[in-house]
């Protein structure tokens, strides 16, 4: 399914670092990672929360504009390699300077030409600034300051991510609130491990789209309401089998979702984690599914549809 023109709504940037470059970069910094990499060089992690510390010791390497302009580019080239023609990139200013946002005006800027120069060869962008619920309302408030200063351009969106056991949605209604008058697109994790509870939960913040939102399949009532709502479920298969979300491909709820008439996508969430690809998932749901191009287009359609960008630009994904 590599021919397919994709449209990707839920990528995080840290997260689909290639650990070779992640390696490069802690080398020319003279920077040690340990725990980070099994012998093969693989991301290497146990259970969830052992991913979010791998995942933030990776990205404790990626400081300056200079280094986030380099990380865009790799990530972007890979898009491309896999199909992809807009992709939305979850960009976490938490994770870089200790909580001072300050400086990420540049980091954006910087971000954004890189943005630019992939655009003109037929690779689409934009960023949602995602806030992470682990580290708190208040971070998420200076992230929502820093989405609804710089919206307008490349950032289009603002998320939540982070470990979906800790606190609950409400305490980010500020941060959503701010980020909505500014005009930004609204989306937020839940519904991966936890259940249909956490997705309405989510839901009142205001959001058009739920990242994962599978556990949605546990109440058919919610089910019902996301596909009346036309609320679009940004689904990640292999990171949810690669993470113990489900058992294994065949039980992942995204055809029983589709099937009762809710708006699912397909993206990656941070491919090397899970030795993924677009291509790769798109491959797996045709070989579980029986999903062909016609069902890869429709989802592409809904992908389009929800994308937090200008009529125009979602005009042309079509
Ligand atoms: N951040 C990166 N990947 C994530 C995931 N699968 N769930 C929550 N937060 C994340
Ligand atoms: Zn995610």
């Amino acid at each position: 399914m590599k021919s397919v023109k994709k449209v990707e709504l839920h990528l995080h940037l840290e997260g689909a670092a290639p650990p070779t470059f992640i390696r490069g970069m802690a080398a020319e910094k003279h920077q040690q990672l340990r725990g980070v990499f099994d012998d093969q060089g693989r991301y290497s992690y146990g259970d969830f929360n052992d991913f979010l510390r791998v995942y933030e010791a990776a990205t404790s390497v990626v400081q300056g504009p200079a280094d986030y302009a380099r990380l865009l580019s790799a990530v972007l080239n890979e898009c491309g390699e896999q199909g992809a023609i807009y992709v939305e990139l979850f960009v976490s200013p938490e994770f870089c300077g200790g909580g001072d946002l300050s400086a990420w005006r540049d980091h954006l800027g910087a971000m954004e030409e890189v943005a630019n120069a992939y655009a003109l060869s037929g690779v689409e962008s934009r960023a949602v600034l995602t806030c992470i619920r682990h580290y708190g309302p208040e971070l998420a408030k200076k992230t929502a300051i820093c989405a609804a200063e710089t919206a307008g351009g490349w950032v289009t969106g603002l998320g939540l991510a982070g470990a979906e056991d800790v606190g609950q949605p409400k305490d980010f209604a500020w941060a959503f609130d701010c980020a909505r008058e500014a005009g930004l697109g609204l989306t937020a994790h839940a519904g991966e491990w936890r259940g249909a509870q956490s997705v309405r939960d989510a839901l009142d913040l205001g959001v058009t789209r739920i990242g994962h939102g599978i556990r949605a399949i546990e109440d058919p009532e919610l089910v019902r309401d996301l596909a009346e709502r036309e609320i679009t479920l940004e689904v990640c298969p292999g990171s949810n089998v690669a993470l113990g979300v489900v058992r294994d491909w065949s039980s992942h709820p995204i055809a029983r979702l589709a099937d009762a008439g809710v708006r699912v996508t397909v993206s990656t969430d941070d491919p090397p984690f899970f030795h993924t690809s677009l291509t790769r998932e798109y491959d797996m749901l045709a070989d579980r599914f029986g999903w062909s191009e016609s069902e890869f287009r429709q989802m592409n359609l809904w992908a389009a549809e929800a994308a937090f960008c200008d009529t125009e630009t979602k005009a042309r994904l079509k």
